[in-house]
C-alpha cells in the first residue's frame, strides 16, 4: 500500500502540474499563506453546497467553507440570484445606492450595539480602521492585543499572533509601530488591568471567542469581566467578530456570550461570501468618522475612510440576501446543533480508538489537537499554554489533512479547524466523522500518531 503522502502525489496529476506553473509565478506558488501546501496543494475546479471539486476529479466536503465566509455553502440560490440581478445592473455606480442602505439595517437589527455602520472591503481594513477610530475618540495612543489572536495584515496588530509570541507574524514593521501594541494574554485579567494603568491605552481588541479563530478559548467569565474593566478605565472595547460575527447566532459571539463590545469589525459572513466588510458600534465612536461640517475640526480630527469597493452594489447585493436568510437565527441554531454532533462524534471516534486527542470549538467552529487530550492541554479549566495550542500538532496536523482530503474531506490545514455550513447535512456531519476515523487508521498503520 503507497503512503498517504505518495497516494495524494499519484492521484492527483493535474493539480501537480498547475503547481509547477503558480510557483514560476507567485511567491510560493498561491496567493495567501494559508494556503502553503507540501507536497503540493490540490486545485479547485468548481463548488455546489457543501462540496468542492479538484481538477483530478476528487469531491471534497469543504469545511473551509470559504475561509468561514461561506455559512450559507457554495452557490446558495439566493446569493447567486441576487448577485446575477445585480451584475445586469451594474458592479459599481461610483454613488450611494439603496442596497447599501438596506444593508446596514440589517446589520443593525442583528448586531448588539451597532448603532452605526461603515462598510470596508476585508477584515484586515476593519480592524485597522477600529483601531483609529479608537485613538481619534480617546485621544491616546496604545492598544491591547492578545497573545494568539488575529487581526488581518495590518503593522499595528501583526504582534504576538503566533508562537513563538515575541516575534511578529510579518516581517517589515518598524518597532516604532509595534511600541504601541501591548501584549495580554488570555484569561489574564491581571494582567490586562496592568496593561491598562498605562493612561496611553485606546482600546482592548481581541476575537471574543477565542483567538486565532478559537485555537484559544476565551472564557465567557473573562469577557465579561474585561468588559467591566475596559468600561471603568474609559477604554473601547473592539470585538473581531471577522469569524464570529452572524455565525454564532444573528448577533453574533455578543449575542452568544451576553457582552457587548463598543465597536465590532464583521467580514466573511456578513457578505454573504463576497469580499464585504463593515466595522459597527456606537455612535459617538463612529461619528469620529462623520463630517460635522466644521473645516477645521473635518480636517485635523476626523477620521478618514474610504475604499474603492467598500460596499458595491454587487457585494452589498450579496450581503443583503445573506442577511435576510442569517437574521432569524434560525440557520445559526441548526448549525450550532451540528457543530456539537461533529465534536462529539470525532471525539468519541478519538475514544473509541485509545487515541490521545482533542476536537474541541464552540458554535459551527471546530479544532482538532492529537497528542494530548482537553484534560492535560488545560482547556477544562481555561489553564493552557496559548503557545502550546498554537503550535498544535506540528508536522501531524499537515499528515492528517492529507489523510483526511484523501478520505474527502477539506478543512483549514494551518491550524487543523473547520468551520460548518448550512448546506451540510447530518449526513455530511457522519461522513466526515467517518473520515477522520479512516484517516486515524491510516496515520496509526503509517507509524505516524503519538
Ligand atoms: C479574526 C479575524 N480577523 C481579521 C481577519 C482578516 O480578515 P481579511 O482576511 O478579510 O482581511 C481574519 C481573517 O481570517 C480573521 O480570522
Amino acid at each position: 500500500m503507497p503512503t498517504i503522502e505518495q497516494e495524494y502525489i499519484e492521484t492527483r496529476p493535474k493539480s501537480r502540474a498547475l503547481y509547477e506553473r503558480a510557483v514560476r509565478n507567485m511567491p510560493s506558488g498561491v496567493a495567501h499563506d494559508g494556503r502553503v501546501f507540501s507536497p503540493f496543494p490540490f486545485y479547485v475546479e468548481r463548488a455546489d453546497s457543501a462540496r468542492k471539486w479538484d481538477v483530478d476529479g476528487h469531491i471534497y466536503l469543504d469545511c473551509w467553507s470559504g475561509h468561514g465566509a461561506l455559512i450559507l455553502g457554495h452557490n446558495h440560490p439566493a446569493i447567486v440570484a441576487a448577485i446575477t440581478e445585480q451584475a445586469k445592473r451594474g458592479l459599481h455606480y461610483s454613488a450611494c445606492h439603496e442596497l447599501e442602505v438596506r444593508w446596514a439595517e440589517l446589520i443593525r437589527s442583528c448586531v448588539p450595539g451597532a448603532e452605526k455602520v461603515r462598510f470596508t472591503m476585508t477584515g484586515t481594513e476593519t480592524t485597522a480602521l477600529a483601531v483609529r477610530v479608537a485613538r481619534v475618540a480617546t485621544g491616546r495612543s496604545k492598544v491591547v492585543k492578545f497573545e494568539g489572536h488575529f487581526h488581518g495584515v495590518h503593522d499595528g496588530l501583526v504582534a504576538a499572533v503566533k508562537d513563538p509570541f515575541e516575534i511578529p507574524m510579518s516581517a517589515g514593521v518598524p518597532k516604532a509601530t509595534l511600541a504601541s501594541t501591548l501584549v495580554a494574554r488570555h484569561n489574564d485579567l491581571a494582567l490586562v488591568t496592568e496593561l491598562l494603568s498605562d493612561p496611553e491605552v485606546a482600546a482592548v481588541i481581541l476575537e471574543p471567542a477565542g483567538g486565532r479563530s478559537m485555537t484559544v478559548p476565551t472564557n465567557p467569565a473573562f469577557l465579561r469581566a474585561l468588559r467591566e474593566l475596559t468600561r471603568e478605565r474609559g477604554v473601547v472595547l473592539i470585538f473581531d467578530e471577522v469569524v464570529t460575527g452572524l455565525r454564532m447566532a444573528p448577533g453574533g459571539a455578543q449575542e452568544y456570550f451576553g457582552v457587548t463590545a463598543d465597536l465590532t469589525c464583521l467580514a466573511k459572513a456578513v457578505a454573504g461570501g463576497l469580499p464585504g466588510a463593515a466595522l459597527v458600534g456606537r455612535t459617538d465612536l463612529m461619528d469620529t468618522i462623520a463630517f460635522a461640517g466644521d473645516p477645521k475640526r473635518d480636517r485635523t480630527h476626523r477620521v478618514a475612510d474610504q475604499g474603492t469597493y467598500s460596499a458595491a452594489p454587487i457585494v452589498a447585493a450579496a450581503g443583503v440576501a445573506a442577511l435576510e436568510i442569517l437574521k432569524t437565527g434560525e440557520v445559526q441554531r441548526e448549525l450550532n446543533r451540528k457543530g456539537d454532533r461533529l465534536r462529539a462524534g470525532m471525539n468519541q471516534v478519538l475514544k473509541t480508538r485509545g487515541i490521545l486527542g482533542v476536537v474541541y470549538g464552540a458554535s459551527s467552529i471546530f479544532r482538532i489537537h492529537l497528542g494530548a487530550d482537553a484534560h492535560a492541554l488545560g482547556l477544562e479549566d481555561w489553564t493552557f499554554d496559548a503557545a502550546r495550542l498554537d503550535r498544535g500538532m506540528g508536522p501531524l496536523g499537515a499528515k492528517l489533512h492529507l489523510a483526511m482530503l484523501l478520505n474527502g474531506v477539506d478543512y483549514n490545514r494551518g491550524s487543523a479547524n473547520g468551520w460548518l455550513n448550512a448546506a451540510m447535512t447530518d449526513a455530511d456531519i457522519d461522513q466526515m466523522v467517518d473520515a477522520f476515523d479512516r484517516s486515524l487508521d491510516r496515520l496509526r498503520r503509517e507509524n505516524t500518531l503519538p
